[in-house]
């Protein structure tokens, strides 16, 4: 059988979380190591051009990103690695996609309707501040998915709606020219990021400010880890390690023993918050001390990352090229 092709993107929007890691970043990189997938990976940069509009941001951004996946083991042999812009095709595709594209569709979309609601509570006008970008997000999102035949798309349960439009906008075509002109994407849903606890105890999210980044040096990952909220159970009272959100955390980075261990120590009481979360760092960073050596050596020459990116896009570039004339074709255009 040939290989399924996974492809996901990756929104810059500065260096990650720890719920973006377990939840986003290393399951990708587990399904491009897997003999059976053949892995696209890109950073969705015209995206974020709905709302970053410093050229100086939006290029650390996409630096940040792109070093956070490669320090955290995505492997450039493995995956085609790219920048959404240096990919021309992508932007031709979406002005195909916007013909098949019904406008009650993205009138739908939850992202969208979420700024209207804002709007209608601050009593502004409906689509006060909204520009097209941020409207027709799902055409953009469906070209990045459809350019490159893609079978399987691992996203946040967020962007579910959007892989179905694709379907949708990807249906209404091979309909119109009878042949499946473009295949037809799966969403794979990351169940991870739902059970990431963030510092408040809520799921962790950039948008609740309660996340743990994922480079912090060692004395700010401990300070950070310190401001996890704890209840106010006296040192010698016994503890409940399943309604503990530094237990949580603990959970998603030690081994079966280790967590017995510290569960017990929870249990038998005369055990201190300060203790559980001296254990819980410790933990984390055993973890991410390798991972944040690599990203700051990829961020002090940046052009390791240069080259890795424009390898992937010439590459990925031979892929959407061939794609766009199999569809012009089949439409009319001149190839
Ligand atoms: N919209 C996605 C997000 O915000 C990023 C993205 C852009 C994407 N294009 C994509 C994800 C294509 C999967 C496939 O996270």
């Amino acid at each position: 059988m040939s290989k399924q092709i996974v492809l996901t993107g990756i929104k810059p929007t500065g260096v990650p979380h720890l719920g973006n890691f377990l939840g986003a970043i290393k399951p990708a990189i587990e399904l491009a190591n897997m003999p059976e997938y053949e892995a696209r990976y890109f950073i969705a940069d015209y995206h974020s051009l709905n709302s970053i509009r410093d050229p100086e941001v939006l290029k650390e951004y996409t630096y940040e990103v792109a070093a956070s996946w490669l320090a955290c083991g995505l492997d450039p042999s493995k995956a085609l690695i790219y920048r959404q812009s240096d990919i021309p095709e992508t932007f031709e595709l979406t002005t195909i996609l916007m013909a098949f594209t019904a406008k009650g569709l993205m009138n739908r979309a939850h992202a969208y309707k979420a700024q209207v609601d804002v709007n209608n509570e601050k009593k502004n006008p409906p689509d006060h501040g909204i520009n097209m970008g941020l409207y027709t997000y799902p055409v953009l999102m469906a070209a990045d998915i459809l350019l490159f035949d893609s079978n399987l798309v691992p996203v946040g349960r967020d962007q579910k709606q959007h892989i179905e439009m694709a379907q949708d906008i990807a249906e209404a075509i091979n309909h119109n020219y009878g042949k499946p002109l473009l295949t037809i994407p799966e969403p794979r849903i990351n169940e991870e990021t739902e059970t990431v606890t963030g510092l408040d105890g809520r799921k962790m999210s950039k948008s609740y400010g309660n996340t743990i980044t994922l480079f912090l040096p060692e004395k700010k990952l401990k300070k950070t880890i310190n401001k996890i909220v704890t209840n106010s159970q006296a040192l010698e009272e016994p503890k409940d390690p399943e309604t503990c959100s530094v237990f949580a955390l603990y959970k998603l980075f030690a081994t079966k023993e280790e967590q017995d261990k510290l569960a017990t120590v929870y249990r038998a009481g005369g055990m201190g918050w300060g203790f559980a979360k001296n254990e819980l760092f410790e933990k984390i960073n055993e973890v991410l001390t390798p991972i944040r050596t690599r990203y700051e050596e990829l961020m002090a020459d940046k052009s390791v990352i240069d080259n890795i990116l424009l390898e992937g896009s010439a590459k990925a570039r031979i892929l959407a090229a061939e794609k766009i004339k199999v569809l012009r074709n089949a439409m009319g255009f001149r190839v």
